[in-house]
């Protein structure tokens, strides 16, 4: 459904935003990209969606359903935007207009996105979507205004109005990044709820990547680190980054702080992986030269620590 193969993203002389990265995601799959602040998540989902800067240097191939989206032009791209492909863009916990009912805005949403939608049947899907999204009295609901729901119920409706457009793939950029616990719950509820949507979803947040996921991706520092099954991934994870960050908090699921900060540019980057410098593994060949992506059966991992086995 969506290929991204070899994509990079600079910003003029700087260091590469987004390297090399690949990935090829099913229909109704549900890939969670994780990785920490400064990554390259935003600029990647921002790339597949053409809405960077002029500034960006974007390369490679990124074929949603057969078409390249890279080759579009901004009108068709607006158009696959709309209604091919929804966008859920970070802190949209702050998205909603307060002076409007919840429900009138969910139904403008649908209505921008399918102009040929008759005023009943997008108040019917706007009701069904707040249904699916876990409210009971969804007639109340759609008639009350931002500042009557909890957090939680506001996050809940922003992403049923992120989805209303129908659109069958949806990416979503830190959709818990600043929530409570218990708003974080619900989000993860939500999205749990997407189950015939195909989903790339960026996070730095592990316990939502565990709830939601079907594969991971992890990106340090620009680069594509590993790519798996969740399960392969919360069990046995390859690269040592991986193994790092899954060590450091098995509890709560955040990793914001465990230290781990990718470096932002300078030598580090310039030559060879990007986890030297924190690499328990780490070995000559590391700083001389980037390591491959290895594949390891339905498993890919960019280490020289399995280039030399496999
Ligand atoms: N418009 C831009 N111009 C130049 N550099 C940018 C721009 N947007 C992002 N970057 C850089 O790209 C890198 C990745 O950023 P981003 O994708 O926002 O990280 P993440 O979402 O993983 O926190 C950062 O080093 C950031 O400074
Ligand atoms: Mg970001």
């Amino acid at each position: 459904m969506l290929d991204i193969e070899d994509v990079s993203i600079s910003f003029g002389e700087e260091q590469a935003a987004v390297s090399e990265v690949s990935m090829h995601i099913q229909e109704k799959e549900k890939m969670v990209i994780i990785g920490e602040t400064g990554s390259g998540k935003s600029v990647l989902l921002l790339g597949i969606l053409k809405l960077l800067p002029d500034s960006a240097d974007v390369k490679g191939h990124i074929r949603f359903q057969g078409e390249s989206l890279l080759d579009k032009k901004k009108k068709e791209m607006q158009k696959v935007r709309g209604t091919q492909i929804s966008y859920i863009p970070q802190g949209s916990g702050n998205g909603l207009n307060p002076l409007y009912p919840v429900g009138k805005q969910i139904i403008e949403s649908i209505r921008r996105k399918d102009k040929t939608i008759g005023k009943q049947d997008a108040k019917a899907r706007m009701l069904r979507l707040l249904s699916e999204f876990g409210f009971n009295d969804v007639r109340k609901i759609a008639e009350s205004y931002p500042f009557m729901l909890s957090g939680g119920m506001r996050q809940r409706a922003l992403i049923a109005m992120g989805i209303a457009a129908d659109a069958s793939l949806v990416l979503a950029d830190e959709p818990t990044k600043g929530l409570d616990t218990e708003r974080i719950a619900m989000v993860i509820d939500a999205f749990s709820k997407l189950q015939d949507k195909t989903l790339l979803c960026v996070t730095h947040d592990l316990r939502f990547a565990k709830a939601v996921a079907s594969r991971i991706t992890v990106m340090y520092a620009s680069e594509q680190m590993e790519s798996c099954e969740k399960e392969e991934f919360f069990e046995h994870p390859l690269h040592p980054y991986s193994q790092a960050m899954l060590k450091a908090l098995p509890e709560n699921g955040l990793f914001a702080n465990m230290g781990f900060a990718p470096p932002k540019s300078g030598e580090i980057l310039r030559k060879g992986c990007h986890f030297k410098e924190r690499c328990p593994y780490y070995r000559e060949k590391c700083s001389q030269e980037k390591p491959p992506f290895v594949t390891m059966g339905n498993r890919k991992v960019r280490c020289w620590k399995y280039a030399d086995e496999a």
